[in-house]
């Protein structure tokens, strides 16, 4: 039993030394045009230095998640600016 709650400890502080918590975002909540246009700015301004702006079309709603779950710590974006970077993608990848 101790050992139990040893290891899960230990897994718990591993998850937490593995990064940046910004894996946060699971899904959508941003809907209004307010939030969708910082996400584009941030976005565009972000997402760009180390390579060129992704095409929205190229991620589903999934993909987008796991892709931005690597690429926002990269970016050194905030839970927030991470999830209307998120809504406004997926606002955008399908027409
Ligand atoms: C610090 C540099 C850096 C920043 C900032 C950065 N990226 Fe990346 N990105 C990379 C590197 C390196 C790769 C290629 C290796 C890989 O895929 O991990 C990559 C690959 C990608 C890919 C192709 C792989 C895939 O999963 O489709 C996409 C899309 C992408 N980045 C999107 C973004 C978005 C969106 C942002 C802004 C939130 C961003 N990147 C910010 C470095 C960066």
């Amino acid at each position: 039993m101790k050992k139990t709650i040893l290891s899960m400890v230990a897994g718990a502080l591993l998850m937490v030394s593995c990064g940046p918590k910004s894996t946060a975002v699971t899904g959508p909540k941003y809907t209004a045009s307010e939030q969708l246009v910082q996400g584009k700015t941030i976005f565009e301004n972000s997402c760009s230095r180390c390579h060129k702006l992704p095409d929205p079309a190229r991620h589903d709603d999934q993909g987008w998640i796991k892709t931005l779950s690597r690429m926002a710590p990269k970016a050194q974006l905030s839970d927030e600016q991470h999830q209307m970077v998120y809504d406004y993608l997926i606002s955008v990848n399908k027409k």
